[in-house]
């Protein structure tokens, strides 16, 4: 279930004209690209595309510059989706430049609460898990960089299933 400070931050959103999402994982390789890709093909699809603002990031800086890693690319295209970000670390200008922060697991939640640089800011982060209805059985997004091809697909069942419900939670009228 949504944590009241979530939801309470989601109805603070849901009418502004632009919506502007970041999502967050360790590498920027794996799950945040996937979660952008993901994002983008709904709103496309609803013919919402200009209202909204979509990108990924990682805490970690090992990876930048890069495509997303080949196997996340395979089980995204075998979905349709074409995953072409290329990868960059978390700035300062991002808790400026975004609305909601969106944390693939524990701790990169707790990173991005560190890099922070206001209360306010600190406030824009929130769990990719809640949105998911698979809540009930996953507790995060779990990096699936040293798993295998099951951990590549339960990373896009989790994804499809958060941002379906996140696009409906920030669409007046879609619920
Ligand atoms: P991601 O997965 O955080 O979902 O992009 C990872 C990618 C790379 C590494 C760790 C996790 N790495 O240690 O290089």
């Amino acid at each position: 279930m949504t944590p009241d400070k979530t939801t309470r931050l989601i109805n603070t959103l849901k009418n502004k004209e632009k919506i502007r999402v970041l999502f967050v994982c360790l590498g920027n390789i794996c799950r945040s690209p996937a979660a952008e890709g993901v994002m983008r093909r709904i709103v496309d699809e609803a013919g919402d595309a200009d209202r909204w603002v979509i990108d990924s990031a990682g805490t970690g800086g090992w990876h930048v510059g890069q495509l997303p890693d080949k196997r996340m690319r395979v089980h995204g295209a075998r979905r349709g989706l074409t995953l072409d970000h290329h990868c960059r670390q978390v700035r300062q200008a991002d808790f400026d430049n975004f609305d909601l922060i969106v944390a693939m697991d524990d701790s990169n939640y707790a990173d991005l609460r560190e890099l922070a640089p206001t209360l306010d800011a600190a406030d824009k982060i929130v769990k990719m898990i809640d949105f998911a209805d698979m809540a009930t059985r996953y507790d995060c997004i779990p990096d699936p960089y040293y798993e295998g091809a099951e951990g590549f697909e339960l990373v896009l069942d989790l994804l499809d299933d958060a941002c379906h419900h996140l696009y409906t939670a920030l669409t007046p009228y879609a619920d």
